[in-house]
């Protein structure tokens, strides 16, 4: 076999925003699966905020020139165990390479829905989806007729969030993105009934606009100035969902949040995070609720596709910038036309 495997290494921690120089494609040929594991080829790629976490010099982060860790779907071709079948569609976190070798316990067979695309269980159906649903269902836990504000809103997390939230019978939805084509796409496509772009002014003064009225549960997906900004527009008994930081990672030096403590007190607020990692017992859920809206029509996945390994980092370095609306997903060029 004349194939060539390719692996994404990082070579060097980066200060602020990271560059394709502190990253590096090795080659070697497909890796041969060992008894009990299996080879796969993959065919989807994740790339996510965490991994940023991952490339600073913290416990459990990537090591240097060594394969990263990332979700990927892909099919096995070669096979040395009855657990998983040759042609099966796996999902598995050794992903940021073409070829990887598994085993049955580190992998999830991955269930076919009519009509679905594989690429939709790296989005509204994977790890992305679940962190929306959790988060209105476990955490917010979201009542019938409430109103949203969510940050990061046309998000891989915070589109799935609007749209289900909108499902789920919420009342009025608020985002805010990097940009007006977003708050275009999230008013017009996604649900939203009033979108801001963050760049514009003060956070507080944006969203006091965007809902006069306040709101009763907070989706954060970004922290800093927003988070600051929600804590003074949440009503009594509202809910802080903490689920990412994003505006922190490439500012390693920015100063936290300032917001007023009492509001907490006065207003009854509960602020909880959640990592998606501790909610996997939810995925059944999560499919029994999506996908007969997925089927029907009326939940639409938003993702960004790049086609072709070889821009997997620059698919990275731009949803760190903003360039992707929805989950942003790496394709394989075979794939492209299927
Ligand atoms: N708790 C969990 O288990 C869990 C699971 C998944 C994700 N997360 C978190 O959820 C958040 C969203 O993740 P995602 O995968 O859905 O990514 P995403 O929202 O699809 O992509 C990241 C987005 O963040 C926005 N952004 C970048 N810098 C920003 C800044 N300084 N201020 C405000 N927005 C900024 C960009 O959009 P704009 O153009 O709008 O700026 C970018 O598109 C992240 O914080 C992530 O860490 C947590």
């Amino acid at each position: 076999m004349n194939e060539i495997a390719l692996t994404v290494h990082q070579t060097a921690r980066p200060h602020g925003f990271p560059t394709a120089d502190h990253f590096a494609f090795v080659e070697s040929t497909p890796p041969t699966p060992a008894p009990g594991s299996a080879l796969v080829k993959n065919l989807y790629w994740s790339v996510d905020p965490y991994h940023r976490e991952m490339m600073d010099d913290v416990p459990g982060g990537f090591a240097l020139h060594a394969p990263l860790e990332g979700r990927a779907v892909g099919q096995v071709v070669a096979s040395r165990t009855p657990r998983l079948a040759e042609g099966a569609i796996v999902l598995h976190r050794h992903g940021w390479r073409t070829h990887a070798v598994i085993t049955p316990e580190e992998t999830r067979h991955l269930p076919r829905f009519d009509g679905v695309p594989l690429s939709n269980h790296l989005s509204v159906l994977g790890g992305t989806g679940l962190t929306a649903y959790v988060g209105l269902t476990r955490i917010a836990r979201l009542q019938e007729g409430e109103d949203l504000f969510v940050s990061a809103a046309a998000g891989g997390v915070g589109t799935a969030t609007g749209r289900f939230a909108r499902l789920l019978g919420a009342g009025r939805l608020v985002g805010s993105a990097g940009s007006a084509a977003k708050t275009e796409h999230l008013v017009r496509e996604v649900g939203y009934d009033a979108a801001f772009d963050y760049h514009d002014g003060s956070a507080a003064d944006l969203l006091r606009k965007a809902a006069p009225d306040g709101v009763d549960v907070f989706v954060d997906n970004v922290g800093g100035e927003q988070l600051a900004a929600a804590v003074g527009a949440l009503r009594e008994f509202g809910r802080i969902v903490r689920i990412g930081t994003i505006s922190q990672y490439n500012t390693p030096d920015a100063l936290p949040p300032r917001f007023d403590y009492a509001d907490i007190v006065e207003k009854s607020l509960r602020m909880e995070g959640f990592l998606v990692s501790n909610h996997h017992h939810v995925q059944e859920e999560l499919y029994e609720f999506a996908v007969p809206h997925l089927q029907s029509g009326r939940l639409t996945p938003d993702e960004t596709l790049l086609d072709g390994f070889e821009h997997i980092v620059d698919a990275f370095l731009g949803m760190l910038h903003g360039e992707n609306t929805g989950k942003i997903i790496v394709r394989d060029h075979g794939e492209a036309g299927a």
